[in-house]
């Protein structure tokens, strides 16, 4: 920076000005002057803490603004800004609580004048902890799901391999090639499970790389019915509509795989009737509708299916599927949607034919 930018601003703003701009900040701003009055509170920091601030300029901030520590003590009191050392220049942020239970993320900045450094004035910013406990909650719900996903393969390979080891001489070949089919089923689930909760960490994160190249769709499509159908579901319930042959884009060819898989298997498991596949053309993007017979996804629940953890009844599932495609469609610079259409659930994803560079895609 110049020394001139630091030359104070001719003419200063009128003092209107200064609390004008202070009910816009974002964050809640509550100002303490040296002898520990309560000076200037923006409404932002009323309605944070809900008590009416600008009443009690004037007062004792121990009184006016009576925050907490986590464990149960004044703030005030215990980080006296007042006293302590000379050199502070403020408190990190920090959850404090007031007096009904509401909690807000609090900061200090300590300003500090002369050669013995006193304290002048003190300000804090405050904001709201929602977003934070919204973090936390779903990190905790991350946790669990995942916990009772891993729980039940991990307990069939445990048991099985178990049985195999104690058990060998008495059991017949066709017992344990079935014990190892379903290990090997089982290490599967686990392998897919993880890949997924891999992918909305990277989606999360921006992190997610595409191996893309020429594929056909239409063969994307084949391979993804195989994979429902290889679970135990039947090839006649899926039907594809397409009048091409060959349907070529740029893509990561296991990354719509595994979109594919997701909504085809969702159609199965909560819809109902025949699937439908319908792959259109336009000049610069493919259209893809996977179409069921069962009740559909109400209008009201549209915008919440792509959402972490949504499900419109627990039917098994862990609710990130569709999170999932979200996420790997527009990694392919497409969209998906539900449509608006009677009779079923209809998803349709649109990708563009020539896929984004890799730094567009990634984004
Ligand atoms: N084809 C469909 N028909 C009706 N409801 C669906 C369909 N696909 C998805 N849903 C609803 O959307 C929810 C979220 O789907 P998803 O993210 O794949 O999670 P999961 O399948 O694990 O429940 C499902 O629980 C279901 O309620
Ligand atoms: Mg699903």
């Amino acid at each position: 920076m110049s020394d001139q930018s630091r030359q104070p601003v001719e003419p200063p703003l009128a003092p209107g000005v200064y609390a004008a701009l202070l009910e816009q900040l974002p964050e809640g701003v509550v100002v303490v002057d040296a002898g520990r009055r309560l000076v200037l509170a923006n409404h932002r920091a009323e309605r944070l803490t809900g008590i009416h601030l600008t009443d009690r300029v004037g007062q004792d901030i121990c009184e006016a603004l009576p925050l907490l520590n986590a464990d149960g003590r004044s703030y005030w009191e215990t980080d006296n800004p007042w006293g302590g050392l000379r050199t502070r220049s403020g408190s990190p942020e920090q959850r404090l609580v007031l007096a009904d239970g509401r909690s807000v993320l609090a900061a200090t900045r300590h300003i500090r004048a002369g050669s013995d450094r006193t304290l002048q004035w003190l300000v804090m910013t405050m904001r709201s902890t929602t977003v934070r406990d919204r973090i936390e909650s779903e990190t905790s719900a991350l946790v669990t799901t995942i916990a009772h996903e891993l729980r039940a393969p991990l307990g069939a390979v445990r048991g099985f391999s178990r049985t195999l080891r104690n058990r060998w001489d008495q059991l017949r070949d066709d017992q344990k090639l079935w014990m190892l089919d379903a290990i090997d089923t089982d290490a599967a689930r686990l392998q897919r499970q993880v890949g997924e909760l891999l992918d909305i960490s990277r989606l999360d994160t921006g992190r997610l790389m595409l191996r893309s190249r020429e594929v056909d769709l239409l063969s994307l499509v084949r391979t993804g019915i195989e994979r429902v159908v290889s679970t135990g579901v039947d090839a006649d319930r899926f039907r594809v509509v397409s009048q091409f042959d060959e349907v070529r884009l740029t893509a990561d060819a296991d990354r719509l795989t595994q979109v594919l898989s997701n909504l085809l298997e969702n159609a199965v498991r909560h819809g109902r009737g025949t699937v439908t596949v319908t792959v259109q053309l336009s000049r610069r993007e493919v259209q893809l509708d996977v179409s069921d017979e069962g009740p559909g996804i109400a209008p009201e629940h549209r915008s919440l299916v792509f959402t972490r953890f949504w499900q419109a009844r627990g039917r098994g599932g862990n609710g990130l599927g569709l999170y999932v495609v979200h996420g790997l469609v527009a990694a392919h610079g497409g969209r998906v949607e539900v449509l608006d259409l009677p009779g079923g659930a209809t998803f349709r994803m649109t990708l563009p034919r020539h896929t984004p560079e890799p730094e567009e895609a990634a984004s």
